[in-house]
């Protein structure tokens, strides 16, 4: 008789799908610090229908997103998910996973039992007439972000996923590696690749906001890899020397300086200090370079603290790119420098299919370094979250095992 339960670390024969499993939830009722709010429980592993995969989770990958859900803000997702018809009383963190199929729903072709993947985490539903049309279903209104919008996470022992979502693994990385990358990279890949005409191209300036994060990390190499010259800012000289090894011509410290946040009115004596910051900062920019070229690109994610310097130091007709508002959403923008110099803002989230795709395949061509900084056991979900919440992660990308047995075991034979 098949055994109901598996124990952290205790893998089932490939197929044998038992009945419950291991997950990290959160549920309304305790949402707030990730430590207390993300929790380990024994529930009923998914059925999957149509066209969906169960994937046994080897590693999960940590993100900032799991922070936002455990605190319920900006938005309870529960409530997101009953959109699509998934549970409310709790939701599984987790959109970043390496793990093998142990079930295919109807009409998969493109994943069978015993495949070892990564899951990527952009989902929408097939029969939106915006993705039957052909057009990007990262702009439908059906998308949404598997783990953040959607109940079934990777930090379990089994994930529920649309089959669309998993691409191969390389061979030549551990688990955790693998897990690591395919968020952030994926959406970084789409800021500097899916927004033409400006895509980066050799020899362009490309400024990149936490450079030593999980997004800058992968954005300094797809820019490198691209021929372009990517400046960091960082907030020590460790995490710009770290950024150099990953390609980026140099880095500016942005502890130097102080004018962040929203600038004073553009007519009050105060703005002219924090005019005098941002020309600095830009000079500082320049002096990385060793001549006086603005960024063409400014990859942004920072947003409240740092958009309005962002837009100042584009280039003309150059794009300010951004996905996300860790320091807050109330940001500025002078709207002089915009027009005049014929800029561009534009928001980005995540990916489609392709772009996913384009970038696990420079993983696995072995083309970008998967900075993996550190990895923790199942048991402390809560904790390394919280030490995200509160900017204590060490640099680069951080998985947890799951599933997977040890630290640094590849799938090789
Ligand atoms: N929309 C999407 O598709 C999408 C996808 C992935 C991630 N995101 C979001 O993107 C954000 C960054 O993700 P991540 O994985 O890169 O996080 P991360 O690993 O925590 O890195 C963020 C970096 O931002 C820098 N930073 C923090 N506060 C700052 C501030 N006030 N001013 C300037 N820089 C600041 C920090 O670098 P220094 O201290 O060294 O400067 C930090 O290393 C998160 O909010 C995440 O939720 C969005």
């Amino acid at each position: 008789m098949a055994k109901e339960l598996f124990e952290i670390g205790e893998i089932p024969p490939v197929g044998e799908v038992p009945e419950r499993m291991h997950a990290q939830l959160v549920r309304p009722d305790r949402y707030g610090e990730p430590e207390k709010s993300i929790q380990d429980e024994v529930i009923d592993v998914p059925a999957i229908g149509p066209g969906e995969a169960l994937v046994m989770v080897m590693a999960a990958g940590v993100n900032f997103n799991n922070v936002w859900a455990a605190r319920g803000v900006p938005i309870d997702v529960t409530k997101t998910q009953a959109r699509w018809g998934e549970p409310t009383d709790f939701h599984i963190v987790g959109s970043d996973a390496s793990g093998l199929v142990y079930a295919v729903g109807d009409g998969v072709s493109n994943v069978s039992v015993g495949d070892r993947v990564v899951v990527h985490a952009g989902q929408w539903d097939p029969d939106d007439p915006w993705v039957l049309a052909g057009k990007d279903p990262g702009l439908a209104a059906s998308f949404r972000v598997w783990g953040y919008d959607t109940c079934w996470g990777s930090f379990a022992q089994f994930t529920k996923v649309q089959a669309h979502q998993c691409l191969p693994k390389a061979g030549r990385l551990t688990w955790e590696e693998a897990a690591a990358p395919t968020l952030t990279g994926s959406t970084a890949y789409r800021m500097l690749h899916g927004w033409p005409p400006h895509t980066v191209e050799e020899g362009d300036v490309v400024l990149v906001w936490g450079g030593s994060g999980g997004l800058g990390s992968l954005a300094i190499q797809l820019v490198t890899l691209a021929g372009g010259k990517a400046v960091a800012v960082v907030s020590s000289e460790e995490k710009g020397e770290y950024c150099k090894r990953l390609g980026a011509v140099g880095y500016v410290d942005r502890r130097d300086f102080s004018h962040w946040g929203v600038p004073p009115r553009w007519d009050s004596p105060e703005w002219k200090d924090w005019f005098e910051g941002a020309k600095a900062f830009g000079k500082a920019v320049w002096d990385v370079l060793g001549e006086r070229r603005s960024p063409r690109i400014v990859f942004e994610h920072p947003a409240q603290d740092t958009i309005p310097t962002s837009i100042f130091v584009c280039d003309r007709g150059g794009m300010v790119v951004i996905c996300a508002g860790t320091s807050g959403y109330d940001t500025m923008v002078d709207v002089r420098y915009l027009w005049y110099l014929q800029k561009r803002y534009q928001g980005s989230h995540l990916f489609n299919d392709e772009q996913a795709a384009a970038f696990n395949d420079l993983v696995r061509d072995g083309q970008i370094q998967t900075t993996l900084g550190h990895t923790y056991p199942y048991e402390d979900t809560g904790h390394i979250h919280q030490l995200m919440a509160d900017g204590k992660l060490p640099e680069g990308n951080v998985a947890v095992l799951v599933n997977a047995p040890s630290i640094g075991l590849t799938d090789l034979p």
